[in-house]
């Protein structure tokens, strides 16, 4: 009969099996990798001119003591990504895109425990990253007063370098020491694809609810349907909130916003002119305007419009103008002044939202919420031209490559 420490091993060992993890056994020399063979070189999904990937092969890179080798499962292509491809703004040529993505991690240097909200990290977790810090004392994990994480460096829009691995488009990405890493283990992998896109949103209603308008019987008006809103919606309902507005001009969009949670849906298109656009919306909240709306579109005009839903003494989270979309119109005295509007701005988030994110995608599969459905389109690797022309063509909403 095995004695305990022979039964401990077995057991270890169908552990390991289980979770494809390699045993693991203290005198293990460090790097600890997966059983399964890591390949001599990985692809990469590089950005090489304007509107061209080419899939290039590259070395693997040896994992230093504090890296972390992770087989990419996936990644969304974000509305960032897509300024890239067309115009370069950031002027990253070549570059390797991808910072909405996922994957498992295959081999850790020895240092590598814990991940950024000190949960274990093993070979076989699946993780998300989302900033590489510099030592900055003002973003810290837990303090929501302390700055978004704006500024700070993120894979996915890095310089070319000898290493390659630096975004999620392809199927390995090298994590460096200094990294923000969480283990999601417990999510499946469209809502991992998610996370990022989600956190946006989480950051904007922490942002909103600063204000102290927002409560569970407020009449919110989320203006923009596209992924942005969308979330907006989920998350509203999620927190309980059920009086509901989204404001579109795509049928298709709108119908999604039901299904997410909004009570009921306005189409722009339908009215003639602001005063009958607010009318509309008055009308959705049954004779109210709305105590609170969350701005979710790049249109200078919706900003304008957004005013004119409010009621006074109201509030309003700007949150659709992650780059510069020009300027706008409004009248300080008719729609802010006189109605003393409460403003909040948001952008990005910080990692404490990314905590909550994870908590929120769990909410949301709960109730019922299909937030998978968001994911439109998805391509292996081989096909990425394709889905940015898939994202560029707007016909979708989320568009993500999943590796093989
Ligand atoms: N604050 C942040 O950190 C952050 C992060 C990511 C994205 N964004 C911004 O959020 C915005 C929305 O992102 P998205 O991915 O959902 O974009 P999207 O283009 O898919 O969706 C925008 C939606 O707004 C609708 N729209 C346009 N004009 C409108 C109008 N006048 N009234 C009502 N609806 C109108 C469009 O029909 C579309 O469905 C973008 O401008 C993006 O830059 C901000
Ligand atoms: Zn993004």
């Amino acid at each position: 009969m095995a004695n305990n420490m022979q039964i401990e091993e077995i057991v270890r060992q169908v552990l390991a099996s289980m979770n494809g993890s390699a045993v693991a056994n203290a005198a293990t020399a460090a790097p600890k990798a997966a059983n399964g063979a890591i390949p001599a070189t990985a692809h990469v999904a590089m950005l090489t001119e304007l509107e061209k990937i080419e899939i290039k092969e590259v070395p693997m890179p040896a994992v230093g003591d504090d890296d972390i080798l992770v087989k990419v499962e996936g990644c969304g292509v974000c509305g960032t990504d897509a300024h890239e491809y067309k115009r370069d703004p950031f002027s990253l040529i070549p570059v390797v895109l991808g910072h909405e993505g996922t994957g498992e991690i295959v081999k850790m240097g020895k240092n590598v425990k814990k991940d950024s909200a000190g949960k274990d990290l093993n070979i076989g977790d699946k993780v998300v990253t989302s900033m590489i810090f510099k030592d900055n004392p003002d973003i810290t994990m837990f303090d929501l007063n302390k700055q978004n994480v704006g500024g700070a460096d993120v894979y996915g829009l890095l310089p070319d370098d000898d290493v390659k691995l630096n975004g999620w488009f392809a199927d390995y990405i090298l994590i460096r020491g200094g990294s923000t890493v969480f283990n999601v283990s417990d999510l499946d992998l469209y809502s991992r694809i998610l996370i990022e896109p989600c956190a946006v949103l989480i950051h904007a209603v922490e942002r909103a609810k600063s204000t102290g308008i927002l409560r569970f019987n407020s009449n919110v008006v989320v203006q923009g349907c596209g992924p942005i809103g969308l979330i907006c919606i989920a998350i509203l309902r999620t927190m309980g909130i059920n009086n509901i507005v989204a404001v579109d001009g795509e049928q298709k969009r709108l119908d999604f916003a039901k299904e997410l949670g909004a009570s009921a849906t306005v189409s722009f298109k339908d009215y003639k002119g602001i005063e009958a656009l607010a009318g509309a919306v008055e009308a959705a909240f049954g004779g109210h305007l709305a105590d609170f709306a969350f701005q979710c579109t790049g249109s200078p005009i919706a900003h304008a419009n957004i005013y004119k839903f409010i009621r006074n003494g109201g509030g309003l989270c700007e949150l659709g103008f992650f780059i510069n979309g020009g300027d706008a119109t409004i009248n300080p005295h008719f729609d802010i002044c006189s109605k003393e509007i409460t403003i909040v701005g948001s952008w990005v988030y910080t990692l404490r939202d990314y905590a909550t994110t994870f908590d929120f995608l769990k909410s949301a599969k709960k109730l019922g919420l299909p937030i998978d459905k968001l994911i439109t389109h998805t391509y292996p690797l081989e096909e990425i031209n394709e889905a940015f022309k898939t994202n560029l063509a707007m016909t979708g909403l989320k568009i993500a490559t999943i590796n093989k």
